[in-house]
């Protein structure tokens, strides 16, 4: 039987840069390969006047033991500060062993994940990192110690001006100059009135790379580090994970439930959160998974990330599905569909409607100027062109 494994949780609280343990983490592993999570807040960290709660779901502050058996042990707010397919690669390369048991994927990949918390071995937290790659080392940046963000491409977080940016770089086998893609998607989005994360293009020697300021980092008034927000996606809000039955429980109405819980402007935030939903449906993001969207705490109190992660999946088929249900009728991303969800988001179906038609107006008008001003070539221009506005956005269906 594999032997249990623990660390200390830590947490950069609002308005500081250091850390303050705040618990333990554990996986007991049973008979049968079966592992336990459990997690406590410390004594200490329940009585600090300016304790914050992990997420708003799962870790509630709570003085008693928190235990799950999903996802191997792992929590939802564990989970979203451990790297995806990318850091494990780099780890699983660094080690030269592959693959890890799941708790160093947690403890051998560098302090810079997502999110407020941290992870060590002693009750005494470390510094916290100070220092990253610059975007004059950009090349390197992306294998020399790899990354503890999430994600499937090739990303790196580097430095620049007064902020930390996850630095995203194009792969092999993509189809089209995806950071240049992405970058138009965010420009586009943000016509359509979208909060996103700022974003711009730089070179790395003959590569493109995609810069996205990161949300969850700050620069300290007195420069001498960051502070930290906390962050929860929507897979942890929803409670699942990506598994096949996890799978099930994905979707904007229960997103939208959630959301309305936990934010400090349920209205606003419903509002963004459809907006979004409607612009993925006209671009076609069907990579829109629970992952890819967020609440986030810049102080005590929660609310929708911005936007980020947007890419265009053109096809030949006239209708599409998104990855998470977005109305009565599931997945489908048509404006039937859409739209009759809108109660769930504190909106009448008149005010849904209006945003759906400005959401498609302006996707209309600005998808092809967007993708100019980011630089995307005449060939790949035609090649994602199928994305945006597919017929079946537009299919209604009588009942
Ligand atoms: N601007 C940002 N600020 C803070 N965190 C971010 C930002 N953008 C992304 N993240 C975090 O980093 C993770 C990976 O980023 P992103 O989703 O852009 O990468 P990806 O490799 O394209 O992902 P996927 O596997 O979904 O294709 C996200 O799931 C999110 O937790
Ligand atoms: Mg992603």
């Amino acid at each position: 039987m594999t032997s249990d494994r623990s660390c200390y949780v830590y947490i950069v609280l609002p308005g500081d840069v250091q850390f303050t343990t705040a618990g333990r983490f554990r996986i007991r592993h049973g008979p049968r390969g079966t592992a336990t999570g459990e997690f406590v807040y410390g004594r200490s960290y329940l009585d600090h006047p300016e304790a914050v709660e992990f997420d708003p779901v799962e870790l509630r502050l709570a003085d008693r033991l928190y235990r799950t058996g999903r996802m191997a042990g792992f929590f939802g707010a564990v989970r979203d500060a451990m790297p995806d397919y990318w850091g494990r690669f780099l780890i699983e390369r660094r080690l030269g062993r592959s693959p890890l048991a799941e708790f160093d994927y947690l403890t051998e990949g560098p302090d810079d994940r997502a999110g407020g918390l941290g992870f060590g071995p002693t009750v005494d937290p470390p510094a916290p990192r100070l220092h990253f790659p610059g975007t004059v080392q950009l090349a390197e940046a992306i294998f020399d110690e790899g990354t503890s963000m999430g994600g499937a491409r090739p990303k790196a977080v580097v430095e620049d001006g007064d902020a930390l940016w996850l630095a995203k770089f194009s792969r092999l086998q993509d189809r089209w100059n995806d950071p240049r893609v992405e970058h138009a998607l965010l420009l586009l989005a943000r016509e359509c009135g979208i909060r996103t994360a700022p974003s711009r293009m730089e070179r790395a020697g003959d590569r493109d790379v995609l810069l996205v300021r990161r949300f969850d980092r700050e620069r300290s008034g007195d420069g001498a580090g960051w502070h930290r927000h906390r962050m929860a996606s929507a897979l942890t809000l929803l409670r699942t994970d990506d598994s096949p039955t996890g799978r099930e429980r994905w979707s904007y109405l229960a997103l939208a439930d959630e959301v309305r819980r936990a934010s400090a402007r349920p209205r606003d935030d419903l509002r963004e959160l459809f907006t979004r939903m409607c612009f993925n449906a006209a671009v076609s993001n069907s990579d829109d998974h629970p992952r890819n969207h967020a609440i986030l705490a810049r102080g005590r109190s929660w609310r929708l990330a911005p936007a980020y992660d947007l890419t265009p999946a053109p096809a030949h088929s006239l209708e599409r599905d998104l990855s998470m249900i977005c109305g009565p009728k599931g997945r489908r991303a048509r404006k039937d569909n859409l739209v009759a969800g809108a109660g769930r988001f504190m909106m009448s179906r008149e005010d849904a409607e209006a945003i759906f038609a400005e959401v498609v107006q302006t996707v209309r008008a600005r998808w092809l100027g967007a993708m100019c001003r980011a630089g995307v070539g005449t060939a790949d221009r035609e090649t994602v062109r199928s994305a945006f506005l597919p017929d079946g956005l537009f299919f209604t269906r009588e009942p």
